[in-house]
């Protein structure tokens, strides 16, 4: 398979996006008030069915690569950092870890959110670079990903989070980019969260809906182990180590009984603590993805139950009610009471 991660030769042009979005089905996000499209049965902006274009047309998998998939606000700020620690422990130990002063956006590139999108710099993305095995991520459902990363033998870690706690955090990184487009003289106000609750149990999500986004992976990583490891946002919180143990095996990079006993696997959780990250200089300030997103933005509270703070009884029983009808049969659940996670 070709070495180039990026191929500038198949473009997307704006009349064709104009002429697909004509026919397809849209909404608008109340939260945000932002037009979304329904592409092939998932919800997505303009400006990243361009980008998911670009990355079907342009984007060939190596069979070496590991991709990140997961909705946003599920943990993929995290995984990419662990992931990461966890190929480049070769090159660099733990203490002199690139983790240190780079964001973890800045290290692990998305798809459609950064390699394929319109603001990006190709020159400066030119990933050829990229060692083996190439960490890569994306937010695209399983039917909307590249063909290449489907049918070589990439493997894909996904994760994702009990859909209350994922709004939530969507919920107050929305209010941050709302907050930082609005002028000083404007009064900020924001939309009520029940809005995003709302938009959610319609399906509308950035590329969700988020049950078929879940559901779908998770039918795959049983099907096929050795090319879907999925995992939950609690999980990884209530045991770190036997899950970072689960993804070096997974990505064929096992931890070795040296390294384990020399406590590299407490190193890499350590760092890549909530509170660690959060804490260092490189994520406090400044900005990331194509310069649009503040850094500091990715890491709020990291904590597992916040949905219990924000949602009225109601809306966690028609939340219960929908999770138990979309996850009937796959053996798939959520603890939906903060005191039983
Ligand atoms: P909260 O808003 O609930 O705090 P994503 O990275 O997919 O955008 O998800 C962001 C969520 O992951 C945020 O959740 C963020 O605080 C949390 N997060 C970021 N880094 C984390 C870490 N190292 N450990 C645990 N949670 C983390």
């Amino acid at each position: 398979m070709s070495q180039n991660v990026v191929n500038k030769e198949v473009e997307v042009s704006e009349e064709e996006v104009d002429d697909l979005v004509k026919w397809l089905p849209n909404a608008v996000l109340l939260g945000n008030d932002r037009q979304i499209f329904n592409y092939k049965g998932f919800w997505c902006e303009r400006y990243f069915l361009k980008s998911t274009l670009k990355s079907q047309r342009n984007f060939i998998a190596k069979d070496t690569d590991v991709i990140i998939g997961g909705l946003q606000k599920t943990g993929t700020t995290w995984l990419k950092s662990l992931l990461f620690s966890v190929v480049e422990r070769v090159n660099h130990p733990v203490n002199q870890s690139l983790l240190l002063n780079h964001n973890p956006h800045a290290l692990v590139h998305g798809l459609e959110t950064h390699i394929y999108a319109d603001q990006t710099d190709y020159l400066n993305l030119n990933l050829t670079h990229l060692g083996e095995p190439r960490l890569l991520s994306t937010h695209l459902p399983y039917a909307l990903i590249p063909d290449s990363i489907r049918v070589s033998k990439a493997k894909i870690v996904y994760i994702t989070r009990h859909p209350l706690d994922m709004l939530v955090s969507q919920y107050y990184f929305t209010l941050s980019i709302m907050k930082k487009k609005t002028t000083e003289e404007d009064d900020f106000i924001p939309p009520p969260i029940q809005d995003f609750f709302d938009d959610f149990c319609l399906g509308k999500y950035p590329f969700g809906p988020y049950f078929d986004h879940v559901v779908e992976f998770w039918k795959i990583s049983i099907a096929q182990p050795e090319k879907v490891l999925f995992l939950k946002y609690e999980d990884l919180k209530s045991d770190p180590v036997k899950n970072l143990k689960r993804l070096a095996e997974f990505i064929g990079m096992p931890f070795s009984s040296k390294e384990e006993t020399e406590g590299v696997i407490t190193q890499i959780i350590n760092l890549c603590s909530f509170k660690n990250l959060k804490e260092l200089e490189v994520n406090k300030n400044g900005v990331v993805i194509n310069d649009l997103l503040d850094k500091k933005s990715f890491f709020r509270n990291g904590q597992v139950g916040d949905w219990s703070n924000h949602f009225t009884p109601l809306m966690v029983e028609k939340m219960d009610i929908i999770m138990q009808h979309k996850f009937k049969g796959t053996g798939l659940s959520f603890n939906l009471l903060p005191q039983q996670l």
